[in-house]
């Protein structure tokens, strides 16, 4: 039997890159997935792809920024199929930019996607996972996420930083055995996420980086599989997954 037979996952931000390799993967192995995003074309190819597979996949159109579409979306999951085992919180955006250019903007942005879109997740998922007995938040953060700053990343690293602080809080607060988390963390990885990046210079910089030290989001959906295939009593808290050559 495939390793995921019967695990019923959605996962935001599955348009492209770590999202849509996630849901790929996780499909590949039994999961039944759910594919949330804006870009409903992007979505329904990809879940189009997994069923010519023989995988069990369906969509959702989520904006993250709005609480009553991650309800939406796991109300979209337990109609569908019946339960909702795992979330996982990709959905992101990376408008960076020096302090000094006040991009307010881009700050509120990534705050609304990148922060407030996981605690939309944790507050529609939460209490069915409770109500359920047992369920599984994974959410994307960074390697920015770890530490302090660099250059032009600050706001980035600040609400990566917050979503896994949100992540320890919900650890420390789910002793009961019924809810798990796991923080992933990805290095550069090979993705459209430098489209997100307003500042010209700092996009082209990004790409270059990309382009010459980065891994494929099939690593990090792999790490996504490893997380969940481990037994209901086994919590994996946190993976960093970064190009070997990244320093
Ligand atoms: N690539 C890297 O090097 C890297 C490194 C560390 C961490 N990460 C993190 O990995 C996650 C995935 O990013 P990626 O690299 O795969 O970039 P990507 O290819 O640009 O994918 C980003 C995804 O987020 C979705 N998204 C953006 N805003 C959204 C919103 N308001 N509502 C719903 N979905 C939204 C996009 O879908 P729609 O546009 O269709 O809505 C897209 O599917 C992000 O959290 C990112 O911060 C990436």
């Amino acid at each position: 039997m495939l390793p995921l037979h019967g695990k019923i996952v959605a996962i935001t931000g599955a348009s492209g890159g770590i999202g849509e390799a996630t849901a790929r993967l996780l499909a590949q192995r039994g999961a039944a997935v759910v594919l949330a995003a804006r870009r409903s074309e992007r979505i329904d190819a990809v879940a189009h792809d997994i069923r010519e597979e023989g995988g069990r996949a369906a969509t959702c159109v989520v904006d993250v920024t709005r609480a009553e579409d991650l309800q939406r979306l796991v109300a979209t999951t337990i109609d569908r199929y019946g339960r909702i085992d795992v979330l996982v919180n990709n959905a992101g955006i990376a408008p960076i930019s020096p302090l000094a250019d006040f991009d307010t903007a881009s700050w509120s942005a990534m705050i609304d996607v990148n922060l407030r879109g996981m605690l939309h997740g944790v507050a529609a998922a939460l209490p069915v996972f409770r109500e359920q007995g047992s369920g599984h938040l994974v959410s994307i953060v960074s390697v920015a996420g770890l530490y302090g700053a660099s250059p032009a990343m600050a706001v980035y690293a600040a609400t990566k930083n917050a979503v896994r602080t949100v992540h320890e809080g919900l650890r420390t607060e789910s002793t009961d055995g019924v809810v798990r988390t796991t923080a992933i963390s990805p290095g550069y990885t090979r993705t459209d996420l430098a489209n997100s990046m307003t500042d010209p210079h700092i996009r082209e910089r990004i790409r270059k980086n990309m382009d010459a030290v980065s891994i494929p989001p099939a690593a990090v959906a792999r790490a996504v599989a490893f997380a969940i295939e481990q037994p209901d009593d086994v919590e994996i808290g946190e993976i960093n997954v970064r190009p070997t050559a990244q320093a």
